[in-house]
């Protein structure tokens, strides 16, 4: 287990829940007793069964959502709204339909950036996704994976101290995920973003990040916290044995979500 030091905290999250209430069921409790600290410039992946609330989390750090109970700091200041110190790339990418490739790209830089900085930005981070030619093209002209390319390059060009991405390459093939992956990790090497990131992946995880959390399934909580002390960049031999330890406790969490599938198909 992973202890943190309190003195450097960058992001606090003490005690969070979320319940969402519903119209004709119970309300659903999504997790519960979360306690996450994460210091400035940490690479921090999260992993967990699909409904244990990942996008949730992110979307509540993001100030998107609020929990329904506990206290979450960023900076020691309680994250109430979405703001230009964080940035996120959603699990379905978000672009505004009626804007190219590149005006979505500039967008969110126009009160921080003159327009030549921005072209210039933008330039740069289509580049780096390999969109250049699609500058000027609307998002329906793209694949989803293009799409989610665009998203990733508007979410660096942002130039967010916190990025927050949720299963960011998930939508892509394996040869664009590996080259994704290898510049994410120059950029943070480069820079002292913060990164939290969600992913379905434990080999993407472990080769990325500082820390692996996982979550269990729902109503979840954290109940792993790896830091991974490998040297970079990671070697598929190195990574194997904390791949197989991660997968162990996964899948556990896997089962359970599969056998109240199966329940409740069951009991239609
Ligand atoms: N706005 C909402 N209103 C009601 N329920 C919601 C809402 N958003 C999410 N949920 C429910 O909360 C639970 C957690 O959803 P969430 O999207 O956070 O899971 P996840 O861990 O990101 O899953 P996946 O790995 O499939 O992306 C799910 O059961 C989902 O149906
Ligand atoms: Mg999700």
């Amino acid at each position: 287990m992973y202890v943190q030091e309190e003195n450097s905290v960058y992001l606090s999250i003490s005690d969070i829940s979320k319940t969402f209430q519903q119209d004709k069921n119970p309300p659903l409790s999504v997790f519960h007793d979360i306690n996450i600290a994460i210091q400035q410039g940490e690479f921090v992946s999260l992993l967990g069964p699909s409904g244990c609330g990942k996008s949730t989390l992110l979307s509540i750090i993001a100030g998107l959502s609020r929990p329904s109970t506990g206290k979450i700091l960023l900076e020691n200041k309680a994250i109430t709204a979405p703001g230009p110190d964080k940035s996120m790339v959603f699990q379905e990418s978000a672009l505004f339909p009626w804007m190219t490739v590149n005006e979505n790209v500039t967008f969110p830089l126009r009160k921080k950036m003159n327009k030549k900085e921005r072209a210039q930005s933008a330039a740069s981070y289509l580049k780096m996704v390999h969109l250049s030619k699609f500058a000027d093209h609307y998002p329906h002209e793209l694949s989803g994976g293009m799409q989610q390319r665009v998203s990733i390059a508007r979410a660096l060009a942002m130039n967010a101290k916190l990025l927050l991405m949720d299963e960011p390459f998930g939508a892509l093939d394996e040869q664009t995920r590996i080259i994704l992956q290898e510049e994410l990790e120059r950029i943070w090497l480069e820079t002292e973003k913060t990164i939290i990131f969600v992913t379905h992946s434990i080999r993407e995880a472990i080769k990325l990040s500082d820390r692996v959390i996982i979550m269990g399934a729902r109503p979840g909580t954290v109940i792993s916290d790896f830091k991974v002390d490998l040297p970079r960049p990671r070697l598929q031999q190195d990574m194997a044995e904390l791949e197989e330890e991660v997968l162990k406790i996964l899948k556990v969490e896997i089962d359970k979500v599969m056998k109240e599938e199966l329940q409740y198909a069951g009991s239609d």
